[in-house]
């Protein structure tokens, strides 16, 4: 059972200003894309005492692993939908109830309190407390895998991939991911393992069981690994680069992947339009002690001449296969996104592909399970560029699933096909034919 003890309220229920937190960090995750992480970072959450924080953010993560079965109770209940903010209300107190389990007079109690304290919320707080306590009395599902993604993005993967990998997919929204960390060197995998409490994944990540603060953990501070899902550390390996080769990372920020092309040894420029992003990927060079030339700059319009041996493309897009570490992205996301962001990576493709020496090596990749921003991506840019080919990955290369291998030798890995779960990704290997 999760501990809900917080330091202003010890050994009882926590505060009431962490679950007034939680509200606004769910109204922001839910209401744009980003807006949970905008939320982590305001300034009212940093003002709590770090067990309040730490609560308010694992009670929101916990809403949104579980928010379509809660909705579906919830809306078994109400016979007129209440206005969004008591629905948040709402879904905050079923989340303690059934995924924190929470004592049901406590998170009653407490749910209902925080809808007394806002004068929007107030007017409800009857409703509040007749639903929960119906919930209570029967409580809901909250395994359904079918209803743990939204409707229309469990349609999109059942098209895609079929029933039975749509609901695998959808069963990895309601579990807690491990932390999998890539290492800079990869000698020092047996010594840090231990400390670390961690396996070695194919292709050498280690997937740490520690919880908590990870810059707490042994080896963060002395820059010996960065936080790193292993299917987002399988496409600089495709690359295939040796000391010093030139890389070009074309959508870089925060860093992940320019610290394994730096780490290679391979002379490293990375490009990000995001300036606040780039100052991230600075501080993670600055730590791990890797260097790499920064730029900011809109990777399509880029305004220099030079052509790279490798050149990686992790390109902006709909982010749904990260939904284990961030759910809020299936809840922002929206079907008109998918083909905007489709348009900016074929731009990014094609910019991408100047940048590659001849006989020099391109890849392209997305955290999307989506199939347009993956596979007809390549498909399109092979057939307007002829002067590049596909080159098939081998299996079990990169470290990458077996499972997520496809006909074409391109990549797709999905979000179960590795125990424990992983992120979702697609991934093809290009080559530039030799003048
Ligand atoms: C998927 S994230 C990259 C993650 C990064 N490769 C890593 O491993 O840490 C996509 C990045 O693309 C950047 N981006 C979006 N549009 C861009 C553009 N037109 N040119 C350059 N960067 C862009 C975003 O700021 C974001 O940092």
């Amino acid at each position: 059972m999760t501990d809900t003890r917080t330091q202003d309220t010890p050994g009882g229920a926590p505060g009431h200003a962490a679950r007034a937190a939680a509200l606004d960090l769910l109204t922001a995750a839910l209401s744009r894309r980003a807006g949970m992480d905008e939320g982590l970072a305001h300034p009212a959450l940093k003002a709590l005492s770090p067990r309040d924080r730490a609560f308010a953010r694992a009670l929101v993560m916990a809403t949104l692993r579980r928010l379509g079965p809660i909705d579906a109770a919830l809306q078994a209940r109400l016979q007129k939908p209440p206005p969004e903010r008591v629905v948040n209300v709402l879904r905050l107190g079923a989340a303690q109830l059934f995924v924190l389990q929470t004592p049901a007079h406590a998170a009653v109690g407490a749910t209902v309190d925080l809808a007394a304290a806002d004068k929007a919320t107030r007017p409800f707080k009857n409703l509040v407390n007749a639903v929960l306590r119906g919930l209570t009395r029967e409580p809901p599902d909250l395994a359904d895998p079918e209803l743990l993604a939204p409707t229309w993005l469990y349609a999109r993967w059942r098209a895609a991939y079929g029933e039975a990998e749509a609901r695998a997919i959808a069963a990895q929204i309601a579990e807690e991911p491990a932390a999998d960390l890539s290492l800079k060197a990869p000698d020092d995998a047996a010594a840090l393992a231990p400390a670390l409490e961690a396996e070695a994944l194919p292709g050498g990540t280690l997937r740490s069981a520690l919880k908590g603060e990870v810059s707490a953990w042994p080896g963060f501070q002395e820059g010996r690994w960065w936080v790193q899902d292993a299917s987002a550390a399988v496409p600089a390996r495709l690359l295939g680069l040796t000391e010093g080769q030139t890389a070009l990372d074309l959508c870089a920020a925060p860093g992940g992947k320019t610290l394994q092309l730096a780490a290679m040894g391979a002379r490293t420029t990375a490009v990000d339009k995001s300036a606040s992003r780039l100052q991230r990927l600075s501080e993670n060079l600055a730590r791990t002690g890797l260097s790499a030339e920064a730029v900011a700059a809109d990777g399509a319009q880029w305004n220099d001449r030079r052509r790279f041996d490798a050149v990686l493309l992790d390109a902006p897009c709909s982010a749904t296969g990260t939904f284990r570490r961030h759910p809020d992205v299936l809840w922002a996301a929206k079907p008109q996104d998918i083909a905007s962001l489709a348009a900016v990576q074929s731009r990014l493709l094609d910019a991408a592909g100047r940048r590659v020496k001849p006989g020099g090596v391109l890849v392209y990749c997305v955290c999307s399970l989506e199939p347009e921003e993956g596979q007809p991506q390549v498909d399109a840019f092979l057939a307007r560029t002829p002067e590049f080919a596909l080159e098939p990955v081998g299996p079990g290369e990169g470290g990458a699933p077996e499972a997520s291998l496809t006909p074409e030798g391109t990549l797709r890995i999905l979000p179960h096909h590795r125990p424990g779960g992983t992120d979702g990704f697609f991934i093809a290997r290009l080559r530039r034919k030799s003048d």
